[in-house]
């Protein structure tokens, strides 16, 4: 499908001022404890990284990849790992990283799979929330910005693996 020209939603002026104040609050959550950050490829690499250089308490990384079938900008309800951990987290403080909840499946499927594993604590840190999208209930403990229900692009995101180089955040209008 063909797309319009990105137009800016959040430039990355606003966007560094956001993660610096979910850096913050992160951190004094966990004051004195140390954090194992999952994001979740590809989409939260960008954030995460980031997120990491904010926070002023020590924290380890990891990541995990997910497939979910179906296809485009639509997901369905089966969300497998195809690149696991490679840290158990049984008895750690685990914050996910990721980049958007839309439906929420991936996130309530990926949480779900996660504390099976045991975790001390586990918390979801999401740069952007569609939750007028949502299929199944989910709330993210930290998120970036709320948005319409808009499909965006830039800062880690992609539409068919392009665009996620974009600094800002950007609208695409056309393909919804
Ligand atoms: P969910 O399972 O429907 O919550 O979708 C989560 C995944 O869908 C995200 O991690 C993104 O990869 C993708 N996604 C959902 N909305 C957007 C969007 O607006 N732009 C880019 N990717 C999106």
């Amino acid at each position: 499908m063909a797309e319009g020209k990105p137009e800016i939603l959040f430039p990355k002026e606003i966007i560094e001022g956001r993660v610096r104040e979910l850096a913050g609050q992160i951190s004094r959550d966990y004051a004195g404890r140390e954090l194992l950050i999952v994001g979740v490829l590809n989409g939260a690499f960008i954030f995460m990284a980031d997120l990491i250089r904010s926070l002023d308490i020590p924290c380890r990384v990891d990541f995990v990849r997910l497939a979910s079938y179906g296809s485009g900008s639509a997901s369905s309800g089966e969300v497998r790992i195809t690149k696991d951990l490679e840290t158990p987290i049984a008895g750690k403080d685990v914050l996910i990283v990721e980049d958007i909840v839309d439906t929420g499946l991936t996130l309530s499927r990926l949480v779900e799979m996660l504390r099976e594993r045991r975790p001390k604590t586990l918390r979801v840190c999401a740069f952007l929330d569609k939750s007028e999208r949502r299929l199944v209930p989910f709330t993210a403990d930290y998120v970036g910005f709320p948005i319409p229900d808009h499909f965006v692009v830039g800062y880690g995101l992609d539409y068919n693996e392009k665009f996620r180089f974009l600094p800002d955040v950007c609208v695409i209008r056309d393909i919804l």
